[in-house]
């Protein structure tokens, strides 16, 4: 099992998302912890890690960490920095084994958009409540129709990055064609990476993502199904009640279990 469409961009990912605070997000993690949780968790699974950003910030705080990630790619990248104490695991979050429960789940950076179906995302949220403890804290985040609509759309855009690293400084330009068909709900990545290398050759890769654009209703009652009751849907880090034009949603669910 792997999971295409992190293979190239792997390699740059932490570079191209250099300016993405992940003391803030781990700073709001822990912030809905102590608004929903009896007790700090001891035990949190860092769903789709990719690199491993938002699992180091929590191990950090003194969490016990397992990262998990569907591409081979991106853990490896996570394994190529201190990694002391954290679990990482190549699993596909439709899928995951662990080998018990966990206080919370963590799932950042819009991961939950790129389960294409309500199935995926059936069989994703029915894990999660799987594994958490009675009373487990699920914190996640979308993309939301706004920002499919309106942001991404059908636009292209190109980053230019000078990154600096131990054999000095490079450029990176990462071409990024959107589509989005509102039909189907389903938006079209198509990237081209093209990386400078020490001798001044370009190595270009190209990778095509997807992601899915859901409703909060939908959101909302497939937590339901898996037995998560929602907590709060928020706007931003202040808990702020969301909006039509929020690109972004924070979620927090509560596992019940019988
Ligand atoms: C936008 S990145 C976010 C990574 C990380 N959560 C962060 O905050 O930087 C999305 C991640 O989801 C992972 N992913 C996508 N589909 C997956 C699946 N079905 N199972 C597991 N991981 C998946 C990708 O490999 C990628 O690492």
């Amino acid at each position: 099992m792997g999971c295409e469409g992190y293979s190239a961009i792997a390699r740059v990912y932490d570079r191209l998302g250099a300016e993405i605070d992940y003391e803030k997000w781990a700073d709001f993690a822990e912030a809905c912890f102590d608004r929903f949780l009896p007790k700090r968790p001891e035990l949190v699974l860092d769903l789709a890690c990719g690199t491993g950003r938002m699992t180091r910030a929590l191990a950090a705080r003194g969490y016990d960490m397992i990262g998990a990630d569907g591409s081979a790619e991106m853990l490896a990248e996570a394994c190529s920095r201190p990694h002391d104490g954290i679990l990482y695991l190549m699993q596909d979050m439709r899928s995951f084994e662990l080998y018990g429960t966990v206080g919370a789940v963590t799932c950042c950076l819009d991961s939950v958009n790129y389960l294409l179906t309500e199935a995926d995302l059936d069989a994703c949220f029915s894990l999660v409540h799987n594994y958490l403890d009675p009373n487990g804290l699920f914190f996640f985040d979308v993309n939301t129709p706004y920002k499919f609509q309106h942001i991404y759309g059908g636009n292209a855009y190109l980053l230019e990055e000078e990154l600096r690293d131990s054999d000095g400084s490079f450029s990176v330009y990462c071409g990024w064609q959107n589509t989005f068909c509102p039909e189907t709900g389903i938006c079209d990545f198509d990237l081209s990476l093209f990386e400078e290398l020490p001798n001044g050759d370009y190595r270009r890769s190209d990778e095509h993502q997807q992601e899915r654009c859901y409703s909060l209703e939908t959101l909302l009652a497939a937590l339901k199904r898996a037995k998560l009751e929602p907590l709060g849907v928020y706007s931003d880090f202040r808990f702020s009640a969301p909006t039509d034009t929020d690109e972004r949603w924070y979620f927090c669910a509560r596992a019940i279990k019988d």
